[in-house]
């Protein structure tokens, strides 16, 4: 007798041990949603399904993420691709888009120019150019090719955007065009932040791009030089906003004074840590 859907799904949760991961997963292979999936339940399951789920299962009980296992995974509104060439967007990292909405709003503009440093899969600025009211525009910088391949395939998924959005390759500031100096609104960073001695999950070690995660001096680099070179590339009325980790904080309140920004304050995320620094030009 051949196997249904609903018994691979049982199979699979078991395997899985619970969770949504099997339905998410058996979803992505048949290239379906949820409420077909539930039609073909009592349907014959095609060999080749079988065999993907499988492999699949397989990679996931070795510490494939799930995200990576399925080839998607929603932030907010969207539904991003994400594979081993981005990091896996956190849910923290949904906050942000609050908070960025919340200055978009602030802003004393119809249209305004953002830029977003260390895009990777172009999570914050698909999330803020789908949810804004204002017209933006926004530049997404990365230096890895492979961030810059999946942001570029993100895009292209959503093609009411594509006017607003442009991805750009550079290392921080660096090869940004000078003519745009001076214009910058709002600039948005979630950088490698962690100190190689961190303890990090082994999946994350395995399995996320390492430029995504670490920064030199104890994490506190990039951030450090994002902060010193940012104002330059800020408008008048305008605002700084980073996701950093709570040990660096402190270090995020010195080096925005040094640098000369206003009101710089340190706001928690949706689990009470210390997550963000937002500071005024
Ligand atoms: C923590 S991830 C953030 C990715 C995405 N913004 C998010 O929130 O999920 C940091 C990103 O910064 C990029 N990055 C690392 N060093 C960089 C540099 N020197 N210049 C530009 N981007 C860099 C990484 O490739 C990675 O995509």
């Amino acid at each position: 007798m051949s196997t249904t859907y609903r018994q691979l799904l049982n199979y699979a949760t078991l395997e899985l041990k619970g969770n949504n991961y099997a339905l998410w997963l058996l979803q992505a292979i048949l290239k379906t949603d949820r409420t077909e999936l539930y039609l073909k339940l009592d349907e014959s399951v095609d060999e080749v399904v079988l065999k993907d789920l499988n492999k699949k299962i397989a990679e996931i009980k070795s510490g494939l993420p799930i995200q990576y296992a399925v080839g998607n995974w929603q932030f907010r509104s969207i539904t991003l691709k994400v594979d081993k060439r981005c990091l896996i967007p956190r849910v923290e990292t949904e906050h942000i888009v609050t908070l960025a909405n919340n200055i978009i709003n602030k802003l004393d503009k119809l249209e305004i120019n953002i830029l977003d440093l260390g895009t990777g899969s172009l999570c914050i600025p698909l999330a803020l150019a789908s949810e804004s009211v204002k017209k933006l525009n926004i530049y997404a910088v990365d230096v890895s090719d492979d961030a810059i391949e999946i942001a570029e395939e993100n895009l292209k998924a959503n093609p009411r955007l594509h006017d607003v959005i442009s991805i750009v390759k550079s290392s921080w500031f660096e090869s940004l065009n000078e003519d745009l100096i001076g214009s910058f609104d709002l600039i948005i960073s979630n950088p490698p932040y962690l100190n190689y001695n961190s303890t990090v999950d082994k999946s994350v070690i395995d399995f996320e791009p390492h430029i995504a995660l670490f920064s030199d001096e104890a994490g506190f680099y990039d951030t450090k030089l994002i902060i010193s070179q940012a104002k330059a590339w800020m408008s008048e009325k305008s605002y700084l906003l980073l996701e950093t980790d709570s040990s660096l904080t402190d270090r995020i309140l010195f080096e925005c004074g040094r640098n000369g920004f206003q009101n710089c304050e340190i706001i928690k995320d949706q689990f009470d840590r210390f997550r963000f620094a937002i500071a005024e030009n």
